[in-house]
């Protein structure tokens, strides 16, 4: 029934991710100067305030907005709230809007499907004349999928401001994604505040962009080719003794203020601070944290000092993000350099552990330890899982190559999220295919059973930006195959069909074009990203 209703009214209806059940009731409602914007539980008063924030600009209307039941566009929190049910039902009469839902985070999908109601200008920052905000009257009943839709950004290898963060967030909000996993430090630098260690942001933040290859590669493509969607914002370089640096970082201030400007458009972030690997930053800035101080990879955890540090650091993040998990990374660490270590070879011994595989294992579970005693869940990159991980941990697919992983990981108990570098790695180059592969395979992959599906608890796509210098490029290399993926992430799997989201798709361009993305054109040709440049 409901892919019927659909069918019939998608020439005018074009909501992505597709939902549940959309009946088109045929009359329309018409937005106008002075409507009343109402929400029936002062919880709700953020997402009334971000709901005006959407309509206001474009429309140059005044609303109106209070606490109660009666109004032109009501918000409704159900009586049984339940944080977790996303789910929520969105009903236009000739009458009005209403949005009801058990938890805040259903309320803000409702309002991503209104905002894609509305015709496509109404995502425009400055007021559009000569509109008729119409909005078709339907009755909408609509659910994810997964739980887990996320989003990764690599603001280490190149920086994004809190303001292009935040532009981020909105678009995420408005295809229903949920989780921004932020990769908060890695080698090339240290992006986040920790006050107990500042010399990670003091120095840490910021590098000599002539003696990094990242930087060398992209500046040179900026001046080869003219793009300057390839050049390092002039922003984020400083010169600091007649030398040029690039960087910046995330004051606390920040981090608070991202997340909670976040949470209002119902994304939870989740920070990873890689370990023990991806630290060259970290031991460059405090040699004592490396085996032999010398400033490289990795961590030196044979060292009870370096196992400090670890928990302090993340005593600070806790603090920071309210969320139930936490990402310790885990990733592509070089274990042979705890070989030549005694203070790593003593910990092998004296824990009694196989090898250097296992002893990563005691890290991870350590840390586990401590997370779970600040009321947290680990997860960690799929590496997490060789020496043995404790059954409640959290694993990231991404090595897609090795196609066990999720069968694996899930017979042992852990729950996974699947990002395989085969569809969900955003900066690798995009062709004609890609859209249609990343649609039409399984992220999640086929072969599972019941039990095993149980523990899958969604995807993402991870958007690594060694050659993402810009928002321009970023936003070249993210849509609009994050559309996409946003569906595979909401829409049930019996509903996803590649010939009506292809349609679609050529639909939505018009309101990327509004929101002012600098999107892919669907018929663009080759486009070079991580793996080509890497040849
Ligand atoms: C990864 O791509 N190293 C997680
Ligand atoms: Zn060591």
């Amino acid at each position: 029934m409901a892919m019927v209703s659909v069918a019939v009214s998608y020439a005018e209806i074009n909501i992505m991710p597709l939902p549940s059940s959309v009946k088109a009731t045929g009359g329309t409602y018409v937005l106008r100067n002075g409507a009343t914007v109402v929400y029936n539980n002062r919880q709700l008063r953020p997402a009334a305030g971000y709901l005006l924030e959407k309509l206001a600009p474009a429309t140059g209307y005044n609303f109106r907005l209070a606490k109660g039941t009666r109004g032109d566009i009501r918000l409704v929190l159900s009586r049984q709230r339940n944080p977790a049910d996303e789910s929520y039902s969105l009903t236009v009469t000739t009458e009005g809007i209403v949005i009801s839902s058990a938890s805040y985070k259903g309320i803000v999908h409702g309002i991503s499907s209104l905002r894609q109601l509305l015709p496509h200008e109404i995502e425009s920052t400055y007021a559009v004349a000569g509109m008729t905000w119409a909005v078709p009257t339907v009755e909408i009943e609509d659910r994810p999928a997964y739980e887990w839709r996320g989003m990764m950004l690599d603001p280490v290898r190149h920086f994004y401001s809190v303001e292009e963060t935040k532009r981020f967030l909105d678009h995420m909000a408005l295809y229903k994604f949920s989780k921004f996993h932020w990769h908060l430090i890695d080698s090339q630098a240290w992006r986040i505040e920790i006050k107990k260690y500042p010399l990670l942001t003091e120095k840490g933040a910021w590098r000599d962009p002539e003696s990094e290859h990242i930087d060398k590669a992209c500046e040179k493509e900026a001046r080869e080719t003219g793009d300057r969607a390839m050049a390092l914002p002039e922003a984020y370089c400083r010169t600091v003794d007649g030398k040029r640096l690039y960087g910046g970082y995330y004051s606390q201030e920040d981090i608070r203020d991202i997340v909670a400007y976040a949470a209002v458009r119902g994304i939870d972030v989740v920070p990873e601070l890689d370990m023990p690997g991806h630290n060259h930053m970290a031991t460059r800035c405090y040699p004592w944290l490396g085996c032999a101080h010398d400033g490289t990879d990795p961590l030196c955890i044979g060292n009870d000092s370096t196992m400090k540090f670890c928990k302090n650091v993340y005593k600070e993040v806790f603090k920071l993000f309210p969320y139930g998990y936490a990402e310790i990374g885990g990733d592509e660490v070089k274990r042979s350099k705890w070989e030549s270590c005694p203070l790593c070879r003593e910990r092998v011994r004296k824990e009694g552990l196989k090898d250097m595989a296992e002893l990563q294992s005691w890290f991870t579970r350590e840390m586990e330890k401590f997370f779970n005693k600040h009321g947290r869940r680990l997860i960690g990159w799929d590496e997490i899982l060789e020496g043995g991980v404790s059954p409640t941990a959290t694993v990231n697919w991404w090595q897609g190559y090795h196609k066990d992983v999720v069968q694996k990981a899930t017979d042992g108990g852990n729950e996974v999220i699947c990002c395989p570098t085969t569809f969900c790695y955003f900066d690798y180059a995009q062709d004609s295919t890609t859209i249609r592969n990343l649609y039409t395979n399984g992220i999640v992959p086929r072969n599972l059973t019941p039990s095993q599906k149980r523990l899958v608890k969604g995807m993402q796509a991870n958007i690594w930006c060694e050659y993402i210098p810009s928002e321009a490029r970023m936003q070249y290399m993210v849509f609009p195959r994050m559309l996409a993926l946003a569906e595979k992430a909401w829409t049930a799997d019996i509903m996803q069909n590649w010939d009506s989201f292809s349609v679609r798709l050529s639909g939505q361009t018009r309101r990327l074009d509004a929101m002012k993305i600098n999107y892919r054109p669907l018929d663009a040709g080759y486009t070079r990203g991580f793996n080509m440049w890497n040849k």
